[in-house]
């Protein structure tokens, strides 16, 4: 089975990556995916997003020291399809220790691949912490696809350029040719504001091919349902943010044929 890799990453913080990498992989294994969601922020907030509890030693952190095997740490989430690999704070340790490494960017794509040679995911997403820092780049180094989660809100195009020029800077490094931007997902769309509006109009004009036609709006029960353990599909099925993360997921199999 061929395994795509998925980076949702952002330097900046808050702009819904962990919310869309915990929902997106349940839509994925919703919809017949055998989906793996790694958590690569030491805040461990796609985790706990699951209902995990952080347990000392259970991380990506080993498989990246070349001191253990990933395949060992994923857990089943008692969802059909869907597996976590945790993160919990020892990540933290990485983003200095990687930097010290030979093949310090490199050290991601290593962990993960008796993963993607285990033959049991067809897409697996990873969240990354907000910072272009080791890990995230090593996630960058690591895919087939960066997907960047942006906030609908004012100057969302600054910093946009930045992680997008990421991509070609690994190009050119010849660290990752594989790497191709997945494309733009637009979170948090306030339905009652002009701006709201404006910002994806503004979005989709620079990069047209980019944006997702699925645009996930803010729903105080999509901020609520992580606190639960529970994805926004276990929270609240009706909410509106189910049926965006859903079509979210739809397009995501369609763009990248993951069925
Ligand atoms: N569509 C939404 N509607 C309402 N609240 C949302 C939505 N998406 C995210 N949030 C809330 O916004 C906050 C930031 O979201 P999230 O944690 O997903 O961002 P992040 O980019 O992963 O943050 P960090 O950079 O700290 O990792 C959280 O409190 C989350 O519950
Ligand atoms: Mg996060």
């Amino acid at each position: 089975m061929a395994c795509k890799v998925f980076t949702i990453a952002n330097q900046k913080g808050g702009v819904g990556k962990t919310t869309t990498a915990v929902n997106l992989a349940a839509a994925l294994a919703d919809q017949g995916v055998q989906t793996l969601l790694i958590d690569l922020d030491p805040q461990a907030n796609a985790t706990s997003g699951l209902g995990f509890e952080k347990e000392e030693g259970r991380s990506i952190y080993p498989a990246l020291m070349e001191d253990g095997d990933a395949t060992k740490m994923i857990i089943k989430t008692g969802r059909k399809r869907l597996s976590l690999l945790p993160s919990e704070v020892d990540l933290a340790a990485a983003e200095i220790e990687l930097s010290q490494k030979e093949n310090y960017l490199g050290q991601l794509a290593i962990a993960i691949q008796p993963i993607i040679d285990s033959n049991k995911y067809k897409a697996i997403i990873i969240d990354c912490p907000p910072a272009l820092g080791m890990l995230s780049m090593n996630s960058l180094a690591a895919a087939d696809y960066l997907l960047v989660a942006l906030q609908c809100e004012y100057l969302a195009l600054e910093g946009l350029g930045q992680i997008l020029s990421v991509v070609d800077r690994l190009h050119e490094a010849g660290v990752n040719n594989r790497l191709e931007i997945g494309g733009i997902i637009m979170t948090m769309f306030d339905i009652r504001t002009k701006l709201s509006r404006e910002v994806v109009d503004e979005v989709r004009e620079n990069l047209p091919d980019q944006v997702f036609d699925t645009v996930v709006p803010r729903t105080v029960r999509i901020s609520e349902a992580p606190s639960f353990g529970q994805t926004i599909f276990e929270y609240d099925k009706s909410n509106p943010g189910s049926m965006a993360y859903k079509n979210l997921g739809k397009e995501l199999i369609k763009r990248f044929s993951l069925k």
